[in-house]
């Protein structure tokens, strides 16, 4: 019999509404199709602005989804994250759904060590023993020692970037979204980053990235899925809707 695949994202569509634009609504994606397979990195591709971060925000619950749904598997239940309880998100993020997000949220005055062993802390494992893995994490991203006990709200964009990366590799989830973890880093620890994710591959983690650097994309990419294929039909060039909202 076949694996249940850990997220089947089924017809998922998103539109904003500017309300400061009189209620304007903005389709952004229509009829999200594609699911992830546990041990394989799936890449969304296409320009920017065409929605790829909105589709990682919707499956992480920052978004709501407007219509379709995201079938996660938790434990041994699916779970539909397009009607999910608060709560029941909460704890599908602590044990199931990791995120790294293009930009880490600094929380004043804790410092970088804390903020990546925090997620440890959740699932109880002590102290010492979260600040030893994070400190080998750290050494792992080069991120230099001077910094570990300093808040990183002062860091350059690349050290930031790496204490949040830390922070969403450090615990086991067995499906993880990537939001340009790589982007602002140099050549070297993209290169770290790419092995840290060919290590959560081999421990049959399924991820979900996005990543601009063609190199990371050959070397990580199972399947890259095109979001232009997403495009809502009324701004697909050269068609449009009539007033039925039918595409003509
Ligand atoms: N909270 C929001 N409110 C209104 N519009 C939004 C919001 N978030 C995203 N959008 C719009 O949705 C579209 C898709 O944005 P998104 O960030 O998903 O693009 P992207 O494909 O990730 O682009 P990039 O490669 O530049 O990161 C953009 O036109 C953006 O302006
Ligand atoms: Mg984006």
């Amino acid at each position: 019999m076949r694996a249940v695949s850990p997220f089947i994202i089924s017809n998922l569509s998103k539109s904003f509404t500017m309300h400061l634009r009189g209620g304007l609504i903005i389709p952004v994606v229509e009829r999200v199709n594609f699911s992830l397979e546990a041990g394989k990195c799936t890449v969304l591709g296409g320009p920017s602005g065409i929605g790829k971060s909105s589709i990682l925000k919707m499956l992480y619950g920052n978004y709501k989804i407007d219509a379709g749904s995201a079938l996660i598997k938790h434990g041994q239940e699916q779970v539909n994250i397009a009607c999910v309880e608060p709560r029941k998100m909460l704890e599908i993020r602590k044990k199931t759904l990791g995120y790294v997000s293009q930009f880490l949220q600094t929380v004043p005055r804790i410092s970088a060590l804390d903020i990546v062993a925090e997620p440890l802390l959740q699932h109880g494992v002590t102290q010492k023993t979260a600040h030893e893995r994070v400190k080998e994490l750290f050494t792992l991203l080069n991120l230099p020692e001077k910094l570990w006990h300093l808040p990183p709200a002062t860091f350059s964009g690349g050290e930031q970037q790496r204490v949040n990366i830390a922070r969403g590799f450090i615990t086991a989830h067995p499906v993880l979204l990537l939001d340009e973890p790589t982007a602002s880093l140099d050549t070297k620890n993209r290169q770290v980053v790419v092995e840290m994710i060919e290590k959560k591959k081999q421990e049959g983690v399924a991820l979900l990235g996005i990543f601009h650097d063609e190199d990371i994309r050959q070397s990580i990419a199972d399947k890259i899925i095109d979001v232009s294929d997403f495009a809502p039909l009324d701004i697909v060039k050269g068609r449009s809707k009539n007033e039925d909202g039918q595409a003509a």
